[in-house]
């Protein structure tokens, strides 16, 4: 199996996209650590896991929280090693017009959104480059980031600042070595698809050329891709996994 004797970290791993990634890494191999705030969620995808023969973990932190993202690279090195692949899955949306939004939203959005990955990163390239080993990169941005969204402004601006900061990432740390690579989904079906109003779910379903929203198998399989030894030589791209709701050259 292409990731036997990895460790992969994924982030928002108890529930939709980053819960399909989880076991698809674990499938190939990877012992995966899931981590979550919603710990009860993240314990359900561990055992779940397990039960199909994987190996998995559960690590509760809360991603907006700058202190608790280092106390988990703290646990995750104690209770397994440096990962080898890390997953930015965690994230959250609000869909309203810009003109209702508040700051606290924006906070937010900016906080999790944002800053979650890139203080993850940090948390853990800064071991992982004075080790000399290598880790592959993978950020959950989204096709709102590439081409915006309605009702979505700040989100889409958190996801377009996460492809920006991929690319960049992926120019600086190409000397070690290391990949970053960004996925970005479209309209997933998942619980955080299922908060968003019916007239919004139903026009995004119809902007899809392959008319259907995508599954988190789907967004996975794209992952994978990125995770493993396949993608030695791919570095700094985006990849949308949309039914081709966006075709961005
Ligand atoms: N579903 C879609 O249509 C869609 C489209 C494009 C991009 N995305 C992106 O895909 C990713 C996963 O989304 P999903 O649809 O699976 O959502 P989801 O709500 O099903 O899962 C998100 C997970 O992230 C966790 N999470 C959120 N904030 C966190 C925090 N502060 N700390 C720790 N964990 C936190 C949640 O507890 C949850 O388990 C997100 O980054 C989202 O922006 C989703």
């Amino acid at each position: 199996m292409p990731l036997t004797n990895k460790i992969a970290l994924v982030t928002g791993a108890a529930s939709g996209i980053g819960r399909a990634i989880a076991r698809n890494l674990a499938d190939a191999g990877a012992t995966v650590a899931v981590v979550d705030r919603n710990a009860e969620g993240a314990a359900d995808a561990v055992q779940a896991i397990e039960a199909a023969g994987g190996k998995a973990v559960a690590f509760a932190a809360d991603l907006g929280d700058a202190a608790a993202i280092l106390q988990l690279r703290d646990d995750v090195v104690e209770q397994l090693a440096l990962p080898d692949v890390i997953v930015n899955a965690a994230g959250f949306d609000r869909v309203e017009p810009f003109l209702n939004n508040d700051d606290a939203l924006w906070t937010a959005l900016v906080t999790v959104n944002y800053l979650g990955p890139v203080r993850l990163c940090h948390a853990f390239l800064t071991p992982i480059v004075a080790a000399e080993k290598t880790v592959k990169i993978i950020n959950i941005a989204s096709d709102a980031g590439r081409v915006g969204s309605m009702g979505e402004t700040v989100y889409a601006g958190t996801k377009g600042a996460l492809i920006a900061f991929t690319k960049s990432l992926a120019r600086e740390m190409a000397r070690y070595k290391i990949n970053v690579n960004c996925v970005c989904p479209g309209p997933t079906d998942t619980p955080l698809f299922d908060t968003l109003p019916e007239k919004i779910r139903a026009g995004l379903e119809k902007a899809i050329p392959f008319r259907r929203l995508g599954t988190p198998e789907e967004v996975a399989s794209g992952v994978r891709f990125f995770a493993t030894a396949d993608s030695d030589f791919v570095t700094g791209q985006v990849l949308s996994v949309s039914g081709g709701l966006t075709m961005a050259g």
